[in-house]
């Protein structure tokens, strides 16, 4: 019998890791683990509620209350707030443009990652975010870090777009160009390649590619751990 392990996929906005982690999930039986619909769940609710996203302490506590739940799906992985299911509320520009804010707070990013500790105790789990590698799982037996150059990604995110949404492709690589800088430059646990991550450049390569690349590097990790044991 092989050993479980974690994974953690670190990448900027775009590169693939949420496509890309919920294959590798399904491909080894593990539970894929998406942290952006956490930090994305936490700005719906800073939004709703008013509060001004540079307020730590009121965010902060507003997100101390918030139990969020990912509950996993074939497709859609569904994300619910306090019991209502939000899923479909999260993915709109106006939370893309707020996101970084809400997740610069030092307070929001310690529960985040409590939750996400939580969630990875058991292993056999694919965890994508920014911070997964150097910060939130830090043990994790594999992890990877995942790009693609900003054209390609800003393509890619373009494509998904609703018809009619009111954006150019010029625009929304701005807007995640951006949201990189801010995840980049940040204080607490910033996007960064962790010293013992792969490298992964997806650049020209489908997502299937890719998802096999790294079921093989995982497959190859858990056989040495196995075999360590034995
Ligand atoms: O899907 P996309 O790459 O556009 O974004 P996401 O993965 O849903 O993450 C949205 C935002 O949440 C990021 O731009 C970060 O500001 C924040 N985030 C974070 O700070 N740490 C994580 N582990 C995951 C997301
Ligand atoms: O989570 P992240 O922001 O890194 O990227 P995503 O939400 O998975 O979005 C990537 C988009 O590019 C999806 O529409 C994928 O179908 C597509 N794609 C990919 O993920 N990986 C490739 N190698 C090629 C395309």
């Amino acid at each position: 019998h092989i050993h479980r392990i974690n994974i953690a996929i670190d990448g900027p906005a775009g590169a693939g890791k949420s496509t890309v982690a919920r294959k590798v999930a399904s491909a080894l039986q593990y539970v894929y683990i998406d942290t952006g619909a956490m930090y994305r769940a936490v700005t719906l609710k800073v939004l709703e509620s008013g509060l001004s996203t540079d307020d730590d302490a009121a965010v902060g506590r507003l997100a101390d209350g918030l139990d969020i739940a990912l509950l996993p799906g074939d497709e859609a992985q569904q994300v619910r707030v306090n019991g209502e299911n939000v899923t479909a509320l999260l993915r709109s520009l106006e939370i893309n443009r707020n996101v970084s804010f809400v997740a610069r707070l030092p307070r929001v990013r310690s529960r985040m990652a409590e939750l996400q500790r939580r969630m990875a105790q058991g292993k056999g789990v694919v965890m994508d975010g920014r911070d997964i590698g150097t910060h939130v799982l830090p043990d994790a037996e594999l992890k990877v870090f995942l790009t693609a150059s900003p054209r390609e990604r800003a393509t890619r995110r373009f494509r998904e777009l609703e018809p009619g949404t009111e954006i150019t492709l010029n625009q929304l690589e701005r807007e995640i160009a951006e949201r990189d800088r801010l995840d980049r430059e940040r204080a607490i646990a910033p996007l960064l390649q962790a010293a013992d991550a792969r490298l992964l450049d997806s650049t020209g390569m489908t997502a299937d590619e890719v998802a096999e690349q790294i079921v093989q590097w995982g497959l190859a990790a858990a056989r040495t751990i196995s075999a360590e044991e034995k």
